[in-house]
């Protein structure tokens, strides 16, 4: 199923609980509520464990893991990325996060004064700081696409990028998933127009791997990042990023190191010593879920799982989601204006997260997005309709 067509399913009622998925199958602890996937992701005990397994490795015979069987290892993890992400392995190399994979390409860019990057309102509040603190250094400058509410369809959303290209713009940065809005932004129509204008495209797709059907290749971006610390459930520090063989040459780590000079996948190999057992172990959370469920059937209970209780938050406290047309909509993540009675009696909207987790054990995404608060639900294999219930009954009595 294409991700579209996943996201277009209505659900009336949950979705049956996958077999085997439950949360005691997971890190997470159990005295909490989580419905938060988005932000850190959370990682199967089987996936904490293949990590331990290398670390211990790592730990007893430090120079075998990271120099005698390095490259085997990072060579091994990278195939069995690129056969799930569908890509060249040759184009792919391991960073920490997305936040240092976007700052070794914008700040590989060599900007001149007049030019401008273009993203939107919205995208990660630290990527747009690194994309104005970059652009301001060369005297160029960020210029911002506002998409407010009530939002465009597709070719809407990919309009309006395009009518912000003028002949000084270097690069559009667009979200694969957004953060703040979950919403799933039409990269393929979006970097095809780029292209047409002879403008560079980089995707950051942090929340993209694991969510959705990835095909990276043929999205045909210059550039993109995803994470495998959120939807994949990597351990912590496991991404990558993904260049086209014509910009190999001009990518280069923020950290540079060794083999500055021998070529893309050699420099980013090393960007001094660090802990490889995230990346090394990616592939192990990739098999976890394809052996236990399959992708398909994970993505398709979540997107139902988050669209049901979409429904039944709206119906119980009277709001309304943000209005994104079906196919526009992320599969496990949905945003939700918070009622007037939470800016009512909270002065920010961090206060009210930080109380639920205080007094009733909840922890949920929410965002103060073009002076609206919202909240932004997730759904993985683990959460069952009882942890919105949870959330419906408490969240507004205080
Ligand atoms: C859309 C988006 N981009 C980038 C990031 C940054 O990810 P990281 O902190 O892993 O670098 C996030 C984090 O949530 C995100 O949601």
């Amino acid at each position: 199923m294409s991700s579209s067509e996943i996201t277009s399913l209505v659900a009336q009622s949950p979705p049956d609980p996958l077999p085997k998925s439950g949360i005691e199958e997971w890190s997470l602890s159990k005295t909490m509520t989580f419905l938060n996937h988005g932000s850190f992701g959370a990682r199967p005990h089987a996936v904490v464990d293949a990590q331990l397994r290398l670390k211990q490795q790592l730990d007893g015979d430090p120079a075998d893991i990271l120099w005698v069987r390095g490259d085997e290892l990072l060579i091994d993890s990278t195939r069995k990325l690129a056969d799930f992400i569908k890509s060249d392995p040759t184009d792919l190399v391991s960073v920490v996060n997305a936040t240092q994979a976007i700052n070794a390409v914008v700040r590989s860019l060599e900007l001149k004064p007049g030019q401008n990057i273009i993203a939107t309102n919205h995208g990660y509040f630290a990527v747009n700081q690194t994309l104005r603190y970059v652009a301001e250094r060369a005297g160029a400058h960020l210029r911002l696409v506002e998409l407010n509410p009530p939002l465009p369809d597709e070719s809407g959303l990919a309009d309006a990028l395009e009518a912000a290209i003028d002949e000084d713009t270097a690069l559009v940065m667009i979200d694969h998933v957004t953060s703040p809005t979950a919403l799933l932004f039409p990269v393929e129509d979006i970097v095809k127009r780029c292209h047409s204008r002879g403008v560079k495209v980089m995707v950051d797709g942090a929340h993209a791997p694991g969510m959705l059907p990835l095909d990276v290749a043929s999205i045909g971006a210059d550039y993109y990042t995803g994470n495998l610390h959120k939807w994949v459930s990597a351990p912590l520090g496991a991404a990558f990023l993904h260049v086209q063989p014509c910009h190999h040459s001009s990518v280069h780590p923020s950290s540079i190191s060794h083999y500055l000079g021998d070529g893309y996948q050699e420099e980013f190999k090393w960007t001094g010593t660090c802990d490889t057992s995230s990346f090394l172990s990616a592939p192990a959370a990739i098999a976890w879920f394809e052996d236990r469920f399959g992708w398909a059937s994970v993505r398709e209970h979540n997107c139902q799982l988050v669209s049901w209780a979409t429904g039944r938050l709206c119906d119980a406290w009277s709001v309304d989601p943000l209005d994104v047309p079906p196919s526009s909509r992320a599969i496990s993540m949905r945003t939700i204006e918070l009622p007037k009675s939470i800016r009512d009696h909270f002065q920010q909207v961090e206060d009210w997260r930080l109380w639920l987790r205080h007094a009733h054990g909840i922890d949920i995404a929410v965002h103060d997005w073009v002076d609206r608060w919202w909240i932004r639900l997730s759904a993985h294999v683990y959460n069952r309709p009882e942890h919105y219930e949870q959330l419906i009954k408490v969240g507004l009595t205080f």
